[in-house]
């Protein structure tokens, strides 16, 4: 009998916190952002939960409006690199841009993360929802959002045909022949497409796992597409379960249409749980940590999803104001839910911002409700599994000492590891090299 599929779990790390004043709560460390140790106890206590992955998001743009985290933060691939040395099984996904990178440094800089930790490494692949980025990579214009897809997709491509630019056993080091490499298994990609041309091969052999895990967080119709045809996991934010079903059952049933099984592609979905000792204590947490947000801090949080849009010229206690097309080119997926959400619920501008900062969530309550919560969305279909985001970082420590031990004794989280690539963790297969699987085509005949 096969065993029963167990739900994953990554955290993010994200240093003095996701709110403007996040990071004046008495347990974070002030350079929390730029600080080794911090960014090592949470990833070594994310590991002790066995949690499958630890992941660093990012942006390519700052201004006086935005959160303090992303005003001086480290690098992803930099971070992820150093906490490679520090940590032993968890998997370490970092951010990086199609829209403001190249291929062929993508393709390289994930595969030595990839060979530095292991087999553990990860590419959070995003289109970069910030109009200010432009000006930052010598570009006139911040391409549309179509367009990033567009890019993104070529991008994608060309980042996996570099990373089978060797085979597995390309390298024969043979010291006594001096033979160092089998030219046969050499590859040149001689990509020429729309919006690159990259010769390759990449100076960089294949790694354990193969090639790194590509996670895809955009969740409108092309970020959907792009996931089911050339990802391995999707990072989503949903906002209940219901949502949250039909969002993977679309995903799931897109990449079966493009030809893959549904377990190639897994299904992470963010979360920010309060787990207190009791529903009661978490739920006053809650009430608590929202009326202490002021309301002009909501408001700016709320406008980054809206690169930045002025919300402090509407009333705030009437409805949300009518947008038009503000937001379709920054954080599409997410402002469209938005804007639907309150048009649906009535809300106002006030209930919108607030939410924005401290969304109410099925996530809140004792480890008992949270773990039931958790394994109810795993076990009907909306999600397989789920990126913790906790707010202050001792809620790491309070999520792995007391809901982790309730999901390993349903069964439905693993005891230890079982493997010690991120693939393996996920459950993912390991892609054969496109060359090798070729050659071996044209031997069968
Ligand atoms: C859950 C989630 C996480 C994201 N993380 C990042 C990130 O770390 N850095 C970034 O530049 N964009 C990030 N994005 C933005 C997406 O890459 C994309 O540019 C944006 O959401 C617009 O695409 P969409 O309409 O398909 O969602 C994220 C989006 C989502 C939904």
């Amino acid at each position: 009998m096969s065993k029963p599929k167990q739900l994953k779990l990554g955290s993010i790390i994200l240093g003095v916190g996701g709110t403007m004043s996040s990071w004046r709560h008495p347990s974070v460390p002030v350079d929390a952002s730029v600080n080794l140790d911090f960014y090592t106890q949470q990833a070594q206590t994310a590991e002790r939960g066995k949690f499958d992955l630890v992941f660093i998001a990012d942006g390519l743009s700052i201004n006086e409006k935005s959160i303090p985290h992303f005003l001086n933060r480290f690098e992803p691939l930099t971070i992820l690199s150093a906490l490679a040395a520090v940590t032993t099984r968890i998997g370490l996904v970092g951010t990086l841009s199609s829209t403001y990178s190249e291929p062929f440094n993508a393709a390289r800089q994930f595969a030595s993360l990839d060979h530095i930790s292991k087999g553990r490494g990860g590419w959070n692949l995003v289109t970069s929802p910030l109009e200010g980025s432009a000006a930052n990579y010598s570009k006139e214009q911040h391409p549309s959002h179509g367009d990033r897809y567009e890019i993104a997709e070529e991008f994608l491509d060309i980042v996996r045909g570099l990373w089978d630019s060797w085979e597995d056993d390309a390298f024969v080091r043979n010291k006594e022949t001096g033979v160092f490499f089998d030219a046969d298994k050499l590859h040149t990609l001689n990509h020429k497409g729309k919006h690159f041309k990259v010769a390759g091969p990449l100076n960089i052999a294949r790694t354990k796992q193969g090639q790194p895990v590509v996670f895809q967080a955009g969740s409108s119709e092309p970020g959907k597409q792009l996931a089911a045809k050339g990802a391995d996991a999707v990072f989503t934010g949903q906002n209940s379960i219901e949502d949250a079903r039909a969002f993977y059952q679309d995903v799931k049933q897109r990449t079966l249409t493009e030809g893959r099984e549904v377990d190639d592609l897994a299904i992470m979905v963010g979360i920010v749980p309060i787990v207190e000792q009791t529903d009661e204590a978490a739920e006053q947490r809650y009430q608590e940590s929202i009326n202490r947000i002021p309301i002009t801090e909501a408001l700016d949080v709320l406008a980054r999803f809206f690169d930045h849009h002025d919300f402090h010229q509407y009333p705030l206690d009437e409805p949300f104001p009518e947008l038009g097309n503000i937001g379709q080119n920054s954080f599409r997926s997410s402002t469209d839910r938005i804007k639907a959400r309150a048009r649906e619920l009535g809300q106002t501008l006030r209930q919108v911002a607030l939410e924005a900062v401290a969304p109410r969530t099925p996530f809140i309550g004792s480890p008992e409700t949270v773990a039931d919560t958790l394994q109810r969305w795993f076990e009907t279909g909306a999600a397989d599994g789920f990126i913790v985001h906790p707010i202050r970082p001792e809620d790491l420590d309070v999520f792995v000492d007391n809901v982790v031990p309730i999901l390993q004794e349903r069964g439905v989280f693993r005891n230890d590891y079982e493997f010690d690539t991120l693939r393996g963790h996920l459950g993912l297969p390991v892609p054969e090299n496109r060359y090798a699987q070729r050659k071996e085509a044209n031997t069968a005949f």
